[in-house]
């Protein structure tokens, strides 16, 4: 079999990478000339657990091949992944202009059936919109399926390769075949392929993103409620985690969710609701409460400092949106950083795999950034800490004592344990819980 992946980021990257991985022939593509050379001179510019040892040793067999030329990409390919970005309008609705020039390309060069998959996360009816755009100038027959992802960053490689289940939308017999054989090998465990039509395929995308989303918000609010009725959000979170209904994944209180697809998501599926007349109340509650969360603890720190945090050195532990990925898209942290920017605060940052994108995209020098954690805290006045890297669990705390100014931190994420605070004598504020040594 032969496949080809149309957009070498994030998704089509893992997409690529994986399916080659199950011995199929993969063609990527990509108009981006200094990628694609990258790629062919095995340069991986993505930061993702996993993806380099796949990556080489397809490359190396010859299964993964990368090109800037469509037709060459996608010659003799039974199935053709759209893996584009669709960024979100100045509207709040995904932008289709990427998917759609291509699919009007695919139109005008395809010479045999192939199935053209929606593998970028696109609104319901998009699939339609794509099949419109392949037939004004189709030779040949085709069919566009939604298969839409569930990968999270950081564990993006497993998810692909062992998927809680595939959700496949058509209604196509001849592309239901194909899928299956594409997925055979990734759900050998008995995990499904959901079949459906794309409608409701697109719509799963949008509906398990949005849930989440709106799991981890309720959590942040009972943690804000927590905090002034004298509760304690870890265990609130245990006590109702065991129930199987509720499940103990993302349930994990903090400064709210960030990253490149839950703030874009409930946006896209709030905006969807809209144009269809329908007021989604929830999910404007989940953006709104977000947005309060992700800089909660800014007020906290102002008053520790009697209002001023003008010279006050801050250090800053983790600028990514979460642990194990260098993306930084959404990231609290950045938000928190620019308001102790114009505060007047000075901020030494580290991230083990951040720092990167944020100097050369976001921050530039404004800020110092720290070639390990316990450089960053050198006359610290205050820690804060906005990403859980599992480095950051169990540091040296006599070290970090001596370093700092004061033993203050700031918490975005519950990494440490209140009783252990409270034994070394750090002024500890987190999420949800009491703060200790105030
Ligand atoms: C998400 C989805 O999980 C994935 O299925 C989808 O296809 C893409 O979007 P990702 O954005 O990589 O993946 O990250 P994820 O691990 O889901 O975390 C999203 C955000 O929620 C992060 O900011 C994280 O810090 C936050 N989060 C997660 C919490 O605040 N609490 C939790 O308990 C879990």
């Amino acid at each position: 079999m032969k496949i080809a992946v149309i957009g070498t980021g994030y998704v089509g990257l893992v997409t690529g990478t994986c399916f080659s991985e199950t011995g199929i022939q993969v063609m990527c593509v990509d108009i981006d000339i200094k990628k694609v050379e990258k790629l062919n001179n095995g340069i991986i510019p993505i930061y993702e657990p996993g993806l380099d040892v796949l990556f080489h040793r397809n490359v190396a067999e010859g299964r993964l091949k990368f090109t800037t030329n469509l037709a060459e990409g996608i010659k003799d390919a039974q199935v053709i992944f759209l893996a584009l970005p669709t960024p979100p309008g100045e509207d709040g609705s995904a932008d289709l202009k990427y998917i759609l020039k291509v699919a009007d390309d695919l139109g005008q060069i395809m010479e045999e059936y192939a199935v053209i998959v929606d593998k970028s996360t696109v609104p319901v009816g998009t699939a339609e919109k794509v099949s419109a755009a392949i037939a004004k100038n189709a030779k040949v027959d085709f069919d566009v399926v939604s298969n839409p992802e569930f990968l999270r960053e950081g564990v993006a490689v497993e998810d692909f390769m062992k998927p809680d289940r595939v959700v496949v939308g058509t209604r196509s017999e001849r592309a239901k075949k194909v899928m299956e054989k594409l997925y055979a090998p990734l759900v050998r465990q008995g995990n499904p392929v959901i079949f459906m039509d794309e409608r409701s395929a697109e719509m799963t995308k949008y509906a398990a993103n949005s849930f989440l989303a709106m799991k981890i918000t309720f959590m942040n609010e009972i943690a804000n409620l927590c905090e002034l009725a004298g509760a304690d959000v870890d265990n609130v979170r245990k006590g109702i985690g065991t129930d199987s209904r509720i499940g103990k994944r993302f349930l994990f209180a903090g400064i709210g969710y960030g990253g490149s697809c839950f703030p874009k998501d409930v946006q896209a599926l709030a905006k969807t609701s809209e144009e269809y007349n329908y007021e989604f109340k929830v999910l404007k509650s989940v953006m709104e409460v977000n947005e309060a969360q992700k800089t909660k603890m800014i007020p906290l720190l102002k008053k520790h400092f009697n209002g001023d945090l003008k010279g006050k050195t801050i250090a800053v532990w983790g600028l990514s949106f979460k642990p194990y990925t260098d993306d930084i898209r959404e990231a609290p942290a950045l938000e928190n950083i620019n308001i102790l920017l114009e505060e007047g605060a000075k901020v030494i940052a580290y991230d083990p795999e951040g720092m990167e994108n944020v100097r050369n995209y976001v921050l530039g020098n404004k800020i110092t950034y720290a070639h390990t954690p316990y450089a960053a805290l050198d006359d610290a006045e205050a820690l804060m800490i906005f990403t859980e890297w599992p480095q950051f669990r169990t540091p040296e705390f006599e070290k970090m004592a001596l370093l700092m100014k004061s033993k203050v931190i700031f918490d975005g994420r519950n990494v440490y344990e209140l009783d252990h605070m409270k034994e070394l004598g750090f002024t500890y504020y987190s999420i949800g819980r009491e703060t200790v040594n105030a």
